[in-house]
């Protein structure tokens, strides 16, 4: 699988690779999950990426946009998408029927520092459609338990109907070998099996040694700038705070320019940046 830095005569970085669509779950309202399988074995059995990786993915005459993925490189033969209907490229990805071809190219993008990360407690911190890229951290870290040491994952939305993946994080409530905080703004019925409150409350429910945690935080622009400022308060450095940041991006493989902060590509610098960076780019966060 071509990452963008394609070397034989044959690969075109532009030339998306056939994919189907397998499964279409529903998630909340105007989100799904699509389960997409490459339709080239061998392409197929290659194509490996590290969580926080985005794809491009394209509708054939409609237009192609930049997805995370969502699933864990743990589990191989799907690759999940988790989209959000929003415009064109989404609209018409939604009126696919099941078993439709859709272009897949990437993985694109540097992807969470794994080997750095190892060993270490792993602090994951999520909201809204944020938990779409960090799912995919989740699992690789669940799949490779040993590998780190806590593991701890804190994930708000405004009600329960909003809570992407709620059924699969509830299962994950009564694990022993994570901390699954899972909480809503509002419970008007009282129903809520887990927190209440906004996600920053979470914070005084768990105490971790920053100097041997990395957490990893992606959601809506209000968030990073609470989440970041409850992890410096608690004395994470800055290059230990992992930020999932978007950009308008086109081409994913920096050629076109489009999204350029500062001297930083977010395509291939990012979308992995500590805050560390994040601060130091103009209008990063
Ligand atoms: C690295 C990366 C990963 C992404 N991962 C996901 C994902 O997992 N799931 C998902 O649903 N979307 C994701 N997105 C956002 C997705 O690429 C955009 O929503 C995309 O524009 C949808 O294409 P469209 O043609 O349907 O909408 P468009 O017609 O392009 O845009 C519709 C509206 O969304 C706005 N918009 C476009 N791009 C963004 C953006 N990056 N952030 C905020 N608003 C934007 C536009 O200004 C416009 O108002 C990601 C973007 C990036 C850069
Ligand atoms: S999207 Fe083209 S350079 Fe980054």
């Amino acid at each position: 699988m071509c990452n963008g830095t394609c070397t034989s005569d044959t690969d075109n970085i532009y030339q998306p690779h056939l994919a189907r669509i397998v499964r279409r779950l529903p998630q909340i309202k105007d989100h799904r999950l699509f389960q997409l399988r490459l339709e080239d074995s061998e392409i197929r059995q290659n194509f490996s990426y590290r969580p926080g990786q985005f794809v491009e993915l394209s509708i054939i005459g409609t237009g192609e946009a930049p997805i995370s993925i969502s699933s864990s490189p743990t589990r191989s033969g799907v690759i999940e998408l988790c989209v959000r209907r929003i415009g064109r490229m989404t609209e018409a990805l939604f009126r696919l029927p099941l078993n439709s071809l859709v272009g897949v190219r990437g993985p694109y993008g540097n992807g969470f520092p794994l080997e750095q990360m190892r060993g270490n407690n792993l602090l994951i911190v999520a909201g809204g459609l944020g938990m779409a890229p960090l799912r995919s951290l989740l699992w690789y870290a669940l799949d490779n338990r040993s590998l780190f040491k806590e593991v701890i994952l804190m994930f708000g939305a405004k009600v329960a109907e909003e809570m992407l993946f709620k059924y699969e994080l509830l299962t994950l409530l009564d694990r022993t070998d994570m901390r699954c905080l899972l909480t809503v703004d509002k419970d008007e019925e009282g129903t809520w099996p887990a927190q209440v409150g906004v996600v920053t409350k979470l914070f005084d429910l768990f105490e971790v040694d920053p100097k041997i945690t990395y957490a990893a935080v992606c959601g809506p622009p209000i968030m990073y700038k609470f989440v970041s400022k409850k992890l410096l308060e608690k004395k994470f450095s800055k290059d230990r705070i992992l930020m999932s940041l978007e950009r308008k991006m086109k081409c994913g493989v920096g050629k076109c320019g489009h999204c350029m902060i500062g001297y930083k590509y977010t395509c291939i610098d990012g979308p992995i940046f500590t805050y560390w960076d994040a601060i130091n780019l103009p209008e990063m966060i």
